[in-house]
């Protein structure tokens, strides 16, 4: 934890103004700050938040500075500190203020109760409310102001998902200078369920502000070509697509993580020490299954404890002998559908270990709490299987982040079809996860399958990990969207 920098000396807040020596020359939009505020002895500080955005874009902040325009996370008054920008390790943070009211709107609310669901295959109903729609469109547009007042001159300037779909064209009618890029983590549906967004015309408007729009997969990519077609009679040329005499750039760039800090972290002698206490805390187990997601009806938690169950029930895996650990994090307890989810998986976990478990150990354990990435990557060191099965996933990084761990090549990855992460991880041990028998047979090869073979996948998904890391994922998508004479690929 470090304090923050005290509120910097009053410095220009306009664009192309030479208020420090070396300006940013990179501006990330996310909706999120990459720091989150601890209350602590003097006052509150801020700390980096763990995973996520920030740590992809690491080898960015080594190369060239940067500056980061984002939400605290708090409901925000006017007078509140965290409106102030300010440094925390090396970067620039610019704070965006959000009510309670506009959060509720466009956070729970458009973003996570209609964009959300929609964009993962209607997995649940999405709503579509017209105030909804106008407190995101406010939400962006205030984002897009304080990115047009802070980004130098002729900056390059990255905007992330979906609560922010609007700001490119926004932006680019304030500042014509920038070049503006857009990436989207989550999945980009079909159109047949796109079309049904009422808003969906500006929606799409509001991508082909951007000189580049990336998605996590090929099919994402040419869904939204599509559209562009479909509802603004845009051009496809090639890959880019073409509207009132501008060209977007359509890329796939899937994320991947920094597998050399997760490596680290596994091979660390404490982290192994830990893996084992962990192992010795369940009961020393035999088998370690493993989930770990933030609480979220995509995600597909019910369906692989469903699974568990089946084996547990058919007596193909023994309770006495096998435990599963489900690591559910806490996230977006107002928006429609989370409170169900977790009500849900809770009830599910507490029946198997009602009927399965023995005085002396529970067959599942169950946390519903957030871990920090040493803990989890003693996790990932500490269980034999991970069990990934999302029913819809821009890529999964946690998929990532176990196959890193795995120095030793021993655990086995069971994963998804409909997770981005499955286009690239043919290796692991693929599964629909709406098909429950199926995944049980996973599982139960995942277990008792040939270890050699195994290994050998384990080893081939290591090289893609640290090959399609965080660092790579961010040069080929800042090289297309600040071109050399060599025009952009895909
Ligand atoms: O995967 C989409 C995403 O919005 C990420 O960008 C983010 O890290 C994660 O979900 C958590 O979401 P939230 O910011 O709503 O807690």
């Amino acid at each position: 934890m470090s304090t923050p920098t005290p509120a910097a000396p009053p410095r220009p807040d306009r664009p192309g103004c030479p208020g420090r020596p070396e300006r940013p020359d990179l501006v990330v939009v996310a909706n999120r700050l990459p720091v989150r505020q601890v209350p602590g002895d003097g006052g509150s500080t801020w700390e980096r938040s763990p995973g996520g955005l920030v740590s992809a874009l690491e080898s960015v902040v080594r190369t060239s500075s940067m500056s980061w325009v984002g939400w605290s996370g708090a409901a925000d008054d006017p007078e509140h500190p965290a409106l102030t920008s300010f440094e925390q390790d090396g970067i620039r943070l610019h704070p965006v203020p959000v009510t309670d009211d506009e959060r509720q709107g466009s956070y729970d609310g458009f973003s996570n109760g209609t964009l959300w669901p929609l964009f993962h295959d209607a997995i649940f109903v999405p709503q579509f409310h017209e105030h909804w729609w106008e407190a995101y469109r406010s939400v962006n547009r205030r984002f897009a102001e304080r990115t047009a007042r802070v980004a130098p001159h002729g900056a390059a300037v990255w905007i992330h998902d979906y609560q922010l779909m609007l700001v490119p064209r926004l932006l680019r009618e304030l500042r014509p200078d920038l070049r503006i890029g857009f990436f989207l983590h989550i999945p980009f549906p079909a159109q047949e369920l796109y079309l049904r967004l009422p808003w969906r015309a500006a929606l799409t408007d509001g991508l082909l502000g951007a000189d580049v729009v990336g998605f996590q997969t090929t099919v994402g990519a040419d869904n939204f070509r599509l559209v562009t077609r479909r509802l603004l009679g845009a051009r496809v040329e090639g890959r880019d697509v073409v509207r009132a005499g501008r060209r977007t750039h359509v890329g796939t760039y899937p994320v991947g993580i920094d597998a050399d800090r997760v490596r680290r972290i596994a091979s660390d002698p404490a982290t192994v020490a830990r893996a084992a206490a962990i192992r010795a805390e369940l009961g020393s187990p035999r088998t370690v299954l493993l989930g770990v997601d933030r609480l979220d009806y995509t995600k597909g938690i019910e369906v692989r404890l469903r699974a568990y169950r089946g084996l547990l029930e058919a007596g193909r895996v023994d309770p006495a002998t096998t435990v599963f650990v489900q690591i559910a994090q806490p996230s977006r307890d107002e928006a429609p559908g989370y409170a169900e989810t977790r009500a849900s998986v809770e009830q599910m976990a507490g029946s198997i270990n009602g009927d399965f478990s023995a005085l002396g150990g529970a067959a599942v354990k169950y946390l519903h709490q957030g871990q920090d990435l040493a803990e989890l990557v003693a996790l990932y060191r500490a269980a034999d299987v991970m069990v990934v099965t999302p029913f819809r996933d821009g890529m999964n990084l946690v998929a990532k982040e176990y196959v890193a761990a795995q120095v030793d090549l021993d655990g086995v990855l069971i994963l998804s079809e409909f997770a981005g992460a499955a286009h690239q991880m043919r290796q692991a041990v693929l599964v629909n996860p709406f098909d429950v028998r199926g995944l049980e047979d996973a599982i139960d090869e995942a277990v008792n399958g040939d270890r050699r073979q195994h290994r050998r996948r384990m080893a081939s998904l290591v090289r893609g990990v640290h090959r399609d890391d965080a660092a790579s994922w961010a040069e080929h998508f800042l090289g297309d969207l600040r071109p050399t004479p060599t025009a952009a690929s895909a």
